[in-house]
């Protein structure tokens, strides 16, 4: 349960043309579960591995607590790492593959015989402990596997990537809060690696959110859901995600075409920026409000507990999400507000500022 600390590091498969990591510097803090969330190929298993020590990074240095480990290999590191798929000993029992990584070590037999129990029941693997591990279906094999993972008591911390992808999405759900379990028991520093925002989010302290080589925020679940600091959290997280409108800056007012969408905090330069609202902040009315945006409406999702009302201002869709029984014709005009503490100025994908209230200017 130690400090993981990247000290600039960075990883190039192509001798340095293209950065699949680019340089970072981050510190994983011990004892925290930490989710790392981002799209397929931005990364995330290349920095899983640089921190095994499967792979050794193109620039940088890590450092374990004060113990630097950037040459040391993966023997030497004492993490302990779960793949995408099951990696176990297929003619060896059940018992005997959660036990290896133990006997490995020399652990006391009592000792081992005490951690193998406790992790087979934690996972539910009781009644097949005896069973050849080839006898198993893929699902199974690979819950095995994370309790490979998770046996050793004394890690410096567990990585899991992607851990649960062949798991049957009914069990996935009890397998995180087993997990949770085990992490508050343990006090492993966690480093789970998923595409999947509801996995992430719900099991995780603290989201890094990766995309292209680069983590672009990191914070509580909640954090990242109203205040993201970067365009590509705002879609990625969020169902639908968040919207995005062009509008301009001239003196203290934002404008979307004629129409003023608010003011702006604090100081910001003129000129062109992008407007980021959650659907779930949007407000449609079919009256004209100040400051508000028109909008045309397309159509309507009845999602059961919610509606998502679809408009269009000029060529971009804005979604708004409504209590379920809207009544928004498709082809109506309407008008959106967004309330200026949960509406974000971007430039450049990078949030810039915020929305102020209008307090009586700008209106037309
Ligand atoms: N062994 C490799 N050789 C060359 N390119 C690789 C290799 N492994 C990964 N990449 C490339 O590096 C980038 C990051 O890959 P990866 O770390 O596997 O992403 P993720 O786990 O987020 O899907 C991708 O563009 C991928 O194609
Ligand atoms: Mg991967």
């Amino acid at each position: 349960m130690a400090d993981i600390r990247l000290e600039g590091v960075g990883h190039s498969y192509d001798g340095g043309r293209t950065w699949a990591l680019k340089p970072m510097t981050w510190t994983w803090r011990g004892a925290r579960a930490y989710a790392l969330l981002g799209p397929s190929g931005c990364g995330k298993t290349t920095l899983l591995n640089i921190i095994s020590g499967l792979l050794t990074p193109t620039v940088g240095r890590i450092w374990f607590d004060d113990r630097e480990v950037t040459g040391v290999p993966t023997a030497g590191r004492n993490i302990a790492q779960v793949f995408q798929f099951p990696v176990l000993y297929e003619e060896m029992s059940v018992y005997d593959n959660l036990a290896f990584p133990l006997r490995n070590r020399k652990v006391p037999r009592q000792e081992i015989d005490r951690r193998v129990r406790q992790v087979s029941a934690l996972l539910g693997l009781d009644e097949v402990l005896r069973r050849r591990s080839r006898r198993l279906d893929p699902g199974r094999q690979q819950i095995v596997s994370l309790g490979r993972g998770l046996v050793r008591p004394e890690v410096a911390a567990v990585l899991l990537d992607e851990p649960l992808t062949v798991v049957d999405p009914a069990l996935k759900w009890t397998l995180r809060s087993k997990l949770k379990e085990i992490h508050r028991d343990t006090g492993h520093t966690l480093v789970y690696v998923t595409h999947d925002q509801t996995e992430a989010l719900t099991f995780a302290d603290e989201v890094v959110v990766l995309n292209d080589g680069a983590i672009v925020q990191t914070g509580e679940p909640a954090e990242l859901f109203l205040s993201p600091a970067h365009e590509f959290v705002g879609h990625f997280i969020g169902s639908p995600g968040m919207n995005m409108l062009p509008a301009e800056v001239t003196g203290d007012i934002v404008r979307v075409g004629k129409s003023t969408a608010g003011a702006v905090k604090g100081d910001l330069p003129p000129g062109p920026v992008r407007i980021g609202v959650r659907p779930e902040f949007v407000r449609i009315a079919g009256e004209r409000t100040s400051p508000g945006v028109p909008a045309r409406v397309t159509g309507t999702d009845r999602m059961g507990a919610y509606d998502l009302v679809h408009t269009r201002v000029g060529e971009h869709q804005m979604i708004a999400k409504t209590e379920a029984g809207s009544s928004h014709e498709p082809g109506a005009l309407a008008f959106l507000h967004f309330p200026a503490e949960r509406t974000f100025l971007f430039r450049d994908q990078v949030r810039c500022g915020s929305l102020a209230p209008l307090n009586g200017r700008g209106e037309e």
